[in-house]
């Protein structure tokens, strides 16, 4: 089975998927009143320009709870609260942390790789890319690895909550999957609260002290920031680096000559994987809320209105792209923004292009023959603005 233009088998809204183009750049949904950005340029106006286009969508925008889930999330902050929290938390992360790593996210690479031996058959998904980034994130911040279980439970759950969301459906049903995400990421906040607590008395070697410790201008993190901090990196980090993994192995799949041209020459992972990046972006689309009337692409946007930039599409604008469905390994420069642009742009990149590299080059190594199991199909992810598969059926050899 491969994942060609024609066949995918995802969200049939996603139309770059099918390698359609927008009929406009920027578009407004008269039933639901909220303005998609398709073009890459516009993506690029909204994304860089945060006094007309805010992130505090869930303030205005959630049914309830909002200003709750908003409370000292990067995600949701604008300046000059933005960029004080990101300072402290960018401190602690930084790229030295990173690179630092990269012996240990072998290792763990291998370690699930052996867990697998003798089998001709797996799923990618649930037996590597999920457990690969979630382990690395919570050693990373020092969680006890006996406790992996209970919050990848929470993680799951508001995750599924957060797939269930969507802002066309009845204000009643949004608020009830709202509810849900919220109560599964105050558990998650508060199991934090109590290793922040820790930490503050005794430190360790881990991101959880770092943070505690971390001092810019004289500031320092208070314990809620810290497990809020904690909570968006074990969020953020796990769900969105194991799609790309999966998404990796899929268009590798998809386009076999590809996929030779890599294993021939590793020099190459690292512009595959951001090849994929661009072509099937997971996190492919973020929101903005304008905060005056405006005007993009021509067309006025009024004041308070909530925008929904599709990056995954912008990612084939062929204004800025040369041949945009077209899946090439070599692709360098490779702008895409996949990782959001701007003063948002993903604290966690670094990270993430660390766990791909380093996966995808052993998966190499150890599999010379890898591809999608044809008895047995992935299933895509039911989501509005999520592009991958829940688990990926592979055969090896
Ligand atoms: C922000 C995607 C991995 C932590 C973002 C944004 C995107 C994104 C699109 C911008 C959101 C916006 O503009 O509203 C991804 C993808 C990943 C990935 C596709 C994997 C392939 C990670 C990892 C971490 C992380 C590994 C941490 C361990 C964050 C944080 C922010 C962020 C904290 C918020 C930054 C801010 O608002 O200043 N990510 N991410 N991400 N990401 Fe990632």
């Amino acid at each position: 089975m491969t994942l060609l233009a024609d066949q995918w088998a995802g969200n049939p809204k996603h139309f770059w998927m099918r390698g359609e183009r927008p009929e406009h750049p920027v578009w407004r949904d008269e039933s639901t009143d909220i303005w998609h950005v398709y073009g890459y340029p516009e993506a690029l106006e909204v994304l860089n320009d945060t006094e007309v286009y805010s992130s505090q969508t869930a303030r205005r925008f959630a049914p309830e709870g909002g200003e709750e889930f908003a409370e000292g999330n990067l995600f949701q902050l604008d300046p000059p609260e933005h960029r004080e929290l990101r300072k402290l938390a960018a401190h602690a992360f930084t790229p030295r942390v990173v690179a630092d790593l990269e012996p240990r996210v072998a290792e763990i690479t291998h370690e699930l790789i052996d867990q697998l031996q003798g089998r001709d058959r797996f799923d990618l998904v649930a037996d590597l890319a999920y457990p690969l980034p979630i382990t690395v994130i919570s050693e990373l911040l020092g969680v006890p690895a006996g406790d992996y279980p209970l919050f990848k439970q929470w993680v799951d759950d508001m995750m599924a909550a957060n797939g269930r969301f969507d802002l066309s459906d009845d204000p009643e049903k949004q608020a009830q999957d709202a509810r849900a995400q919220l109560e599964a990421s105050d558990r998650i906040t508060e199991y934090l609260l109590e290793h922040a607590g820790e930490r503050r008395k005794r430190g360790r070697d881990d991101l959880l002290t770092r943070f505690v410790e971390a001092e810019v201008d004289g500031q320092r993190l208070t314990d809620q920031q810290i497990a809020k901090i904690g909570n968006l990196l074990l969020v953020a980090g796990h769900t969105t680096t194991a799609m790309l993994l999966a998404n990796s192995v899929l268009c590798l799949d998809a386009f076999p000559d590809q996929q030779a041209k890599v294993r021939a020459d590793r020099s190459l992972v690292p512009t595959a994987f951001e090849e994929v990046h661009r072509f099937m972006t997971p996190v492919s689309a973020v929101y903005r809320a304008t905060s005056t009337d405006t005007e993009l692409a021509g067309k006025r946007i009024p004041a308070e209105r909530m925008v929904m930039v599709w990056c995954a599409a912008a990612n084939r604008d062929d204004r800025q792209f040369t041949d945009p469905n077209n899946f090439d390994v070599t692709r360098d420069p490779n702008p895409h923004i996949g990782f959001g642009r701007g003063i948002h742009f993903c604290l966690g990149a670094p990270l993430a292009r660390l766990e791909g590299r380093v996966a995808l080059d052993i998966v190499f190594d150890r599999y010379p023959v890898l591809g999608l199991d044809p008895q047995a199909p992935p299933t895509f992810i039911p989501s509005h603005d999520l592009i991958s598969v829940r688990d990926l059926p592979v055969a090896v050899g």
